[in-house]
């Protein structure tokens, strides 16, 4: 029997998060600065190389996979590792093989991943303004995201919205986006922001609206129940009596969920960060490539799990930016 995954805190480590690319075709204000420089293409690991580490951490005890980016579905031939992936669900050894996408390419592979095996999947969608949805994604356009959530539905995948909570943007949506996705019977996590890459520190104050705040105006209009629902992500849910629609909230910064990690992120050139908010990372493409024994890059990624930290430090209460990270989001993904 192969030992499970402990990290130093007891915390097992069944989750792992693959960013298959770190580009993405649209260039959200939170996430990313206008011009970005992308990796060159050279240094990405291969789709196969991908498949033996996630592979890996299947045998180690990894019963979740989520697929990110920058934006998975836009890295070239993704189908093929979606596929791949799939025969992990057949022998059991993977519970879940999910994605988080921004919505633009769903129209073009909701079909596929259905096939592949994957039955939800978390779409980011932050206003339902049009106009505001290009100036927050700079890229995006929001007509084609929400026919790709269309043919999500239509293939009957189901669908999570996720909205980055953000004062003075998309504070007066809060009732249209709960509305909206009680019609359309979708799930809605929202998630206050983090201080990752570098965007100017007032910028991210003036950016953050906490969520115990969201949560009280939502109580406002309506009666709310807890709900002990896990999805294996960091959400806490809860309940709109009036509706029955379950809401996520996604909390690092009011309410510290580290004691209860139980995920990785590898990148798409093979390292691995075991938390999102620190700059530790081990490398496993060194070891991947070192030997074609999977023995050598397992006991690569034992060793980075010993190496685990406690948590994150992000923190605004003391109205500075403290624990910001110096990576963007869209190098591991969230
Ligand atoms: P579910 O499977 O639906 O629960 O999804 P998930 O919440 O695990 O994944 P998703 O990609 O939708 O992530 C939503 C948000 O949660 C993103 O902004 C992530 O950055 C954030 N998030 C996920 N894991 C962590 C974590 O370990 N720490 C922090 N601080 N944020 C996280
Ligand atoms: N803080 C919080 N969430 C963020 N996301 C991207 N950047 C940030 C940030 N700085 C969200 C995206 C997507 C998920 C993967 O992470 O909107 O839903
Ligand atoms: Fe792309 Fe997602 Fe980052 Fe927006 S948040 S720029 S969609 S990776």
């Amino acid at each position: 029997m192969t030992a499970p995954l402990i990290d130093p805190f007891a915390r097992a480590i069944t989750y792992l998060r693959v960013s298959v690319t770190d580009r993405c075709d649209f260039r959200c204000a939170y996430c990313m600065t206008e011009h970005m420089t992308f990796l060159p293409k050279a240094e990405l690991l291969t789709l196969e190389e991908l498949d033996r580490l996630a592979s890996a951490f299947i045998r180690l005890g990894v019963e979740k996979l989520r697929i990110t980016g920058g934006e998975p579905l836009v890295r070239k031939g993704i189908m093929t590792f979606f596929e791949a992936m799939s025969r992990h669900l057949a022998t059991g050894a993977l519970q879940e093989l999910t994605l988080t996408t921004n919505g633009s390419q769903l129209r073009k592979y909701a079909r596929d991943l259905a096939a592949c095996g994957v039955k939800r999947i978390n779409v980011s969608v932050d206003t339902l303004n049009d106009t505001k949805f290009a100036t927050i994604t700079r890229w995006g356009r929001l007509p084609q995201v929400l026919d790709g959530i269309e043919a999500a539905r239509e293939a009957g995948l189901k669908v999570k919205i996720n909205a980055v909570a953000l004062k003075g943007f998309n504070e007066d949506e809060l009732f249209t986006l709960t509305e909206w996705c009680a019609r359309d019977h979708h799930d809605l996590t929202f998630i206050e922001v983090m201080p990752m890459g570098d965007m100017g520190e007032a910028h991210r104050l003036d950016q953050y609206w906490s969520l115990d705040d969201l949560r009280a105006q939502l109580a406002t209009r309506y009666t709310i129940t807890d709900l002990a629902d896990r999805t294996g992500g960091p959400a806490r849910y809860l309940c709109l009596n009036e509706t029955g629609q379950r809401i996520g909230l996604i909390t690092p910064l009011t309410h510290n969920f580290c004691e209860s990690c139980n995920r990785v992120r590898l990148t798409c050139t093979g390292e691995l960060y075991m938390c999102l908010g620190q700059e530790d990372m081990a490398d496993l493409r060194a070891p991947l490539r070192a030997s074609p024994d999977d023995a050598v890059v397992e006991h690569a990624i034992r060793a980075a799990i010993r190496h685990k930290p406690k948590g994150h430090d992000f923190d605004y209460s003391r109205q500075v930016v403290a624990g910001q990270t110096r990576r963007h989001m869209s190098h591991t993904g969230g």
